[in-house]
């Protein structure tokens, strides 16, 4: 499939498509709006301090508040990455303190090994300790976070040159990559580039390979989750978890694989994976309903009594605004312009306003919504998430200046 852009003779880009013409008809998030939601994140982080510096947010909130719990999740690097991200914004030294603390728990975690035998290390310890490292120099997050690359790299499979997912290793049932882990590679680049050992980057190098070459469908919707024989390392076949159904695009997949080929692009600089990243965000804005904040799957479009996924939409805007730093002025300027749109209904229709009602940022998020046809529990449905607040302040961020990646 081709995607055609013209020109327009004001300067502008526009594509010659109906939905493109109905995506350009909603408006744009302001400067003042993205400094008023900052100013709110900054705000209600601070406010919710105190209660999660020794611990930390659940992974989702249960009528709009998320309980304490231990560093225990995949899920915490967000929380400790809000903090950084408020610390950048508002400069609060309460904030610093608090994500030091936690470099330190995340320091245990590695080196105690509690729950860390799956792949999430990049969610982890990217938005956590190589923050820290990258923010304030901080000696044990990089510490911390080489110790995480290493368990992340073990999991790698020379039979399929792919990273496994979850479970134990060498079972035929756990033999599979998912979309989700493009995002913890980058903790891989960063590990090569501040030990010159190209071990960690030639395994994401692999990887990412593997994974863009056969979640993404011919429709260029993707798969959650892809097998691979055992014995030969043969691809076999998709197969969604947390998706409506196997062929349907689950939001939040969809949206891994638009920050998952920017990432791709951003520390290989193969041609192919900025290829990628238009059909798999040209897939994406297609299956939209009208205010652009997906349903949890794209099988489902305006109207119907689904629950929404608005994680999946700040995804997508980092993944956009990552891949226009790469790309020709329009084409840049076409993904921000969406980015921008997405934050506006955000921020209008999603974000929470009021401390009293959520101890979160973002509420309709939709984390594993359990249908008859996948393979996932039913939990976290219609609330805040961890990695939807943080993905809102990052892209808010993004916005705001020329902000230095924590991937
Ligand atoms: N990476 C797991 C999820 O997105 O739910």
């Amino acid at each position: 499939m081709v995607i055609f852009y013209i020109s327009l003779s004001e300067g502008g880009f526009e594509k010659m498509e109906k939905y493109w013409e109905s995506i350009r008809s909603k408006p744009l998030i302001t400067s003042d709006e993205i400094e008023d939601a900052l100013k709110f994140s900054c705000d209600q982080i601070l406010n919710y301090l105190p209660e999660f510096t020794d611990k930390f947010q659940n992974a989702y909130s249960e009528n709009g508040f998320y309980a304490p719990i231990d560093n225990v999740q995949w899920t915490n690097g967000f929380w400790t990455g809000e903090i950084w991200l408020a610390y950048e914004n508002c400069g609060d030294n309460r904030l610093k303190e608090a994500a030091e603390i936690h470099i330190e728990s995340y320091y245990q975690r590695i080196i105690n090994k509690i729950s860390v035998d799956h792949h999430d290390m990049g969610f982890l310890y990217s938005p956590s300790c190589v923050a820290g490292y990258k923010l304030i120099g901080s000696e044990l997050g990089k510490k911390a976070a080489l110790l995480a690359a290493d368990q992340l790299i073990s999991r790698f499979h020379d039979k399929g040159n792919f990273i496994q997912a979850w479970g134990s290793m060498n079972e035929p049932d756990n033999y599979r990559l998912i979309i989700d882990c493009l995002l913890n590679l980058p903790l891989l680049y960063w590990a090569s580039e501040v030990t010159g050992d190209t071990k960690y980057s030639d395994i994401a190098d692999k990887h990412t390979h593997t994974t863009l070459a056969n979640v993404i469908r011919e429709d260029y919707s993707t798969w959650h989750t892809f097998y691979f024989n055992m014995e030969t390392g043969e691809p076999e076949r998709g197969s969604t978890c947390q998706g409506y159904r196997d062929g349907s695009a689950w939001a939040r997949g969809q949206a891994w694989g638009i920050y998952g080929t920017a990432l791709g692009y951003k520390y290989t600089g193969r041609a192919e994976y900025m290829e990628q990243f238009e059909h798999v965000a040209d897939y994406y804005l297609r299956h939209l309903p009208t205010d652009l904040i997906p349903y949890w799957d794209l099988e489902f479009t305006s109207g119907v009594d689904q629950p929404r996924d608005s994680s999946s939409a700040s995804i997508a805007a980092c993944g956009m605004l990552e891949m226009a730093k790469y790309m020709e002025d329009d084409k840049a300027d076409y993904y921000i312009d969406i980015a921008k749109r997405f934050l506006k209904s955000l921020y209008d229709n999603y974000a929470v306003k009021d401390h009293k009602t959520s101890n979160g940022l973002v509420l309709h998020s939709t984390y594993s919504n359990s249908s008859p046809y996948n393979t996932c529990n039913h939990y976290g449905v219609d609330e805040c998430n961890s990695w939807g607040d943080y993905f809102y302040m990052e892209a808010l961020t993004r916005l705001s200046k020329d902000w230095n990646v924590y991937w």
